[in-house]
């Protein structure tokens, strides 16, 4: 059997016909990335619906996860809400840096996203996202501070509401708690992990545009 030469191993490594798209082209690449953010904000059962945030605090680093609301494309935003008095919202509060992780083994993708936070409380963007928020999920919001200590294993809601829809004037007392996090999305870093084709990019927002380079994985 005739030996393989070092220059036919080094060159270029055939395509598979499963190949995806994006392999050699950093724009298919900046739009796979926004249509997993896209779809996250769309679709519950994507791992992108719920990515994980960390921020910066007098403790070190903090990462959670959260539940990904919206993406608007246009203005590089990701939206979430959060209970004002939290942790999480605290640390944006001080320190408006925060970085977002999501991993999807179907897509075989890991995406990095570096973020600065606007917090909005009683605006106009708080009251529209409230009045989308169903009951239940209001519920959340009627709860003692989150983190804080419990005698007993809690839920930390009022004994009524354990078992039932809070009614719209109950579950609206919470409002006062409720925060819309935007997130200024100001680079984004894109690895494919496909078994022999591993790719990395990097995508930097400048004056508005976006410009993206490939990297090593
Ligand atoms: C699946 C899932 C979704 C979550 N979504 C949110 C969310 O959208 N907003 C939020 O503030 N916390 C959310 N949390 C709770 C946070 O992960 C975290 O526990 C909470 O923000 C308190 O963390 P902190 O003490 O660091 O503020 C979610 C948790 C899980 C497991």
């Amino acid at each position: 059997m005739p030996s393989q030469s070092a220059a036919a191993l080094a060159g270029p490594v055939p395509r598979m016909e499963a190949d995806p798209p994006f392999l050699d082209d950093l724009g298919l690449v900046e739009e796979h990335a926004w249509s997993l953010l896209e779809r996250g904000a769309k679709d519950r059962r994507s791992p992108y619906h719920a990515p994980s945030i960390a921020t910066v605090s007098d403790d070190g680093p903090q990462v959670r996860t959260f539940t990904l609301r919206g993406v608007d494309r246009v203005r590089s935003i990701l939206r979430f809400n959060a209970d004002a008095r939290s942790g999480l919202v605290g640390q944006l509060e001080a320190d408006p840096r925060a970085a977002v992780h999501a991993y999807s083994a179907a897509e075989k993708t890991q995406l990095r996203l570096r973020t600065l936070a606007t917090l909005h409380r009683g605006d106009p963007l708080a009251a529209v996202a409230w009045h989308a928020t169903n009951p239940s999920a209001k519920r959340c919001y009627l709860v003692p501070p989150p983190g804080s200590l419990s005698g007993l294993p809690t839920s930390g809601l009022p004994t009524p509401l354990e078992r039932r829809r809070p009614i719209e004037a109950e579950s609206d007392l919470g409002f006062i708690h409720f925060c819309v996090v935007e997130l200024k999305i100001e680079a984004i870093e894109w690895l494919h992990v496909h078994a022999i084709h591993k790719r990395r990019a990097r995508f930097d927002l400048h004056d508005g545009c976006w410009q993206g380079t490939w990297l090593t994985p």
